[in-house]
């Protein structure tokens, strides 16, 4: 088994659509409807990140990779949040169930983001990541949103 992390490049659209889209199903089955989860389609998510990987304002996106295939991805950006908690936000941390607890979520994470503080939005009922980024120092600020369930949920 080869695994490799690395930056993505816009070659990496179709090996990171289909991968988000298993992660967000295997992640929000219990919080999304199932109608909602079944509409989307990997071609879809395929294309966003096609779109986003082909714009040189993207941040850099670092991809996780076992024998070949997108496993998980991870992504960094100034916070989108008015006023920002902190000036660079974890926009996205995604790694397939299969392979939790394999420490490439760690590893992500690591090469994504180093030791640099950065705010990050996480689901309530999301225990496991929400424990993962306990263990990385990041704490509950109180700050508390209600997401329609769209395409930009990232
Ligand atoms: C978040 C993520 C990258 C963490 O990687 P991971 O390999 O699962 O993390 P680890 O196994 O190193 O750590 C998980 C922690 O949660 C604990 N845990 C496992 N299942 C749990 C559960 N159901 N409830 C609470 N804690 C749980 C583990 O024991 C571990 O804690 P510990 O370090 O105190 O032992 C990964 O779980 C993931 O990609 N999840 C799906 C996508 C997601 O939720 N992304 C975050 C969106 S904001």
């Amino acid at each position: 088994m080869v695994t490799t992390l690395r930056p993505a490049t816009a070659a990496d659209a179709a090996g990171i659509g289909p991968c988000h889209l298993a992660c967000w199903r295997e992640t929000y089955a219990g919080l999304l409807s199932p109608e909602f989860l079944a509409a989307r389609s990997a071609e879809r998510f395929t294309a966003n990140w096609a779109q986003l990987l082909a714009d040189p304002a993207t941040p850099p996106v670092v991809v996780a990779e076992v024998d070949g295939e997108v496993v998980g991805f991870a992504q960094t950006a100034p916070s989108r949040d008015t006023p920002p908690a902190r000036d660079e936000e974890l926009v996205s941390l995604y790694l397939r169930a299969a392979r939790h607890g394999s420490g490439l979520g760690q590893d992500l994470l690591d090469a994504v983001l180093a030791d640099r503080p950065a705010s990050l939005w996480v689901a309530e009922e999301n225990s496991r990541a929400r424990r993962f980024y306990e263990r990385n120092g990041f704490a509950a600020d109180g700050e508390r949103a209600v997401l329609e369930a769209s395409e930009g949920l990232a």
